[in-house]
């Protein structure tokens, strides 16, 4: 059998090592507890837990999910129990796991976001921060820290400043050219970059003539966006030297191994949990068929290879 074990932070003096490179996007896989009587979550690469702020929050108003062709809005605001309850109910139990997991953290001001990474310092179970900076900078007027190079290597660089763990920034499309913003949460000391996060969006609902999220507006992902999370995660693997986790829109094997072959080192899997939980397992026993029949033996001999 092929070995598609992975390194995700090779700068790190702890790494990020996975055994197979097919991982679960947060907010579509709870804290892999919910889900480990449906699926052998111990199989896959890593779990990304939900969205984890400071203290709990409710999240938006409802209806929070819309179907929308080949994908879904979401809304959920961040809905989360809070770092506290992570480090106390959730991190004992990833402890006895094999499967590492990465704990996804948002927040709405540059503090928030140090202060949630120290918290979950030298906490067993846990074997890397994903930091997502698409959220709204209160201290800014609501501008997302994504937005521009400048506030996404500040957030970075404020939560590497307290955490010995493995450093993963995750990416909004919703930019200009999402390279720049690459370029600079690599400077600022990203070990991984994870593309992409939802793509801005809404729906109407003609007969009340309103928009049909309780919040207006919400997240497009699902198949829908994957051709632009492909895209993403070309142009980036042209020039940033860490490792990207591709992710939007992967629910097949052959979606998965596009995004090796675009220059990602690793993918993510979210929508697709929704209606498929076995779906990350599918996909991970679809690229060991392909490496067996190609003849590939490790997935380095697959990464990057449509990039000529
Ligand atoms: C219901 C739902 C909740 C999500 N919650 C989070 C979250 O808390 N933090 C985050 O970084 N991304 C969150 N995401 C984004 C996904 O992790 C992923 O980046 C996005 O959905 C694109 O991948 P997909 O098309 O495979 O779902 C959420 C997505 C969905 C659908």
């Amino acid at each position: 059998m092929a070995d598609l074990s992975i390194q995700l932070a090779p700068n790190h003096p702890k790494g990020l090592l996975l055994a197979n490179p097919v991982i679960t996007a947060s907010g579509t896989f709870g804290y892999g507890t919910e889900y480990s009587d449906l699926v052998d979550v111990q199989r896959l690469g890593a779990i990304v837990c939900k969205g984890t702020t400071l203290r709990p929050k409710d999240g938006n108003p409802q209806p929070r999910l819309v179907e929308t062709p080949s994908g879904i809005l979401n809304s959920i605001g961040l809905e989360n129990v809070g770092v506290d309850l992570v480090i106390r109910e959730k991190a004992p139990i990833w402890a006895k796991w094999k499967v590492p997991v990465i704990v996804n953290i948002a927040g709405e001001t540059m503090d928030e976001y140090k202060k949630v990474a120290a918290r979950l310092e030298g906490i067993a179970g846990i074997s890397a921060i994903e930091v997502n900076i698409s959220c709204p900078n209160v201290s800014s007027g609501g501008i997302e820290f994504c937005t521009n190079g400048k506030s996404a290597a500040s957030v970075t660089e404020k939560v590497k400043s307290v955490s010995s763990l493995p450093v993963i920034v995750k990416l909004s499309p919703n930019v200009t050219d999402i390279t720049v913003i690459a370029l600079a949460v690599q400077e600022a000391g990203a070990d991984a970059i994870t593309l992409i996060n939802t793509v801005r969006g809404m729906a109407i609902d003609i007969n009340k003539c309103q928009p049909i999220l309780g919040n207006s507006y919400g997240g497009l992902s699902g198949p829908a966006i994957r051709p632009i999370a492909l895209y993403m995660v070309y142009k980036c693997a042209g020039v940033v030297g860490i490792p990207i986790i591709g992710c939007g829109g992967i629910s097949s094997a052959q979606d998965a191994l596009e995004f090796f072959m675009a220059g990602a080192s690793a993918v993510q899997v979210g929508t697709a949990n929704l209606t498929r939980p076995q779906a990350a397992l599918q996909i991970l026993d679809g690229i060991e068929e392909f490496a067996r029949r190609k003849g590939i033996s490790n997935l380095a001999g697959i990464i990057g290879k449509a990039r000529g």
